[in-house]
């Protein structure tokens, strides 16, 4: 099926993606059949010779409760910044508390190392877009999360992941279904644009 939107139609679209922060979701589970639905959006991503470097780790269940185990060492270990280790450590978990998942974003290196890492990446951020903006349509919360200890040694283990493998971070999953106001306005497309 070759569905076109209008114009308006696809910006309205686009424009109207919200990230979900986990403070915000609602009660309800969101399925393993339901996550795989929403990944099935990062196939279409485009990707320089066709390597499809993006790989996803489903955090959930019993899994997520070692993962706060985990986590929680983590913390304590690297001794995070100005906050004391015990807030910090109550925030990560009422973050957790939330989610019906998380889900490691990876970009996995082609074995041929054909194309540049960072064209890896950014094809692997183009994939994390496209189940952003599908995220919507399946009443599913998400935001991309950088922190929660992606560049650990246990949290890489934990994943199983390759030295190569390169951890961009977290999508933080749950149920969402109502709308979303934009916070701060976007700078106009003048802006952001040069003209030569
Ligand atoms: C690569 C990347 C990393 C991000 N990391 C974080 C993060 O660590 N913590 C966070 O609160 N939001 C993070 N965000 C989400 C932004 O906060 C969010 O996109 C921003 O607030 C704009 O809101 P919007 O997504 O609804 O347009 C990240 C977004 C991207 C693209």
């Amino acid at each position: 099926m070759n569905m076109m939107l209008s114009e308006h139609e696809s910006l309205a679209f686009i424009s109207g993606r919200r990230s979900v922060f986990p403070k915000e979701l609602e009660d309800e589970e969101v399925n393993r059949d339901e996550i795989m639905r929403l990944l099935e959006a990062a196939r279409w991503a485009p990707t320089h010779k066709v390597t499809e470097p993006w790989r996803f780790v489903v955090v959930q269940g019993e899994a997520l409760t070692e993962f706060r185990d985990i986590i929680e060492k983590v913390i304590i270990e690297k001794g995070l910044g100005k906050d004391p280790i015990e807030e910090k450590i109550a925030c990560t978990f009422s973050k957790l508390d939330r989610v019906s998942a998380l889900i490691a974003i990876v970009m996995k290196r082609d074995d041929r190392e054909r194309i540049p890492e960072e064209e890896e990446q950014w094809a692997t951020a183009c994939a994390v877009q496209n189940v952003q903006l599908h995220a919507k349509s399946l009443s599913i919360g998400c935001y991309w999360s950088t922190g929660a200890g992606r560049e650990h040694s246990t949290v890489r283990s934990f994943l199983g992941l390759a030295e190569t493998d390169f951890h961009m971070g977290w999508l933080f999953i749950g149920r969402y279904s109502a709308e979303k106001r934009l916070i701060k306005e976007r700078r106009p497309v003048s802006d952001y644009t040069k003209w030569l």
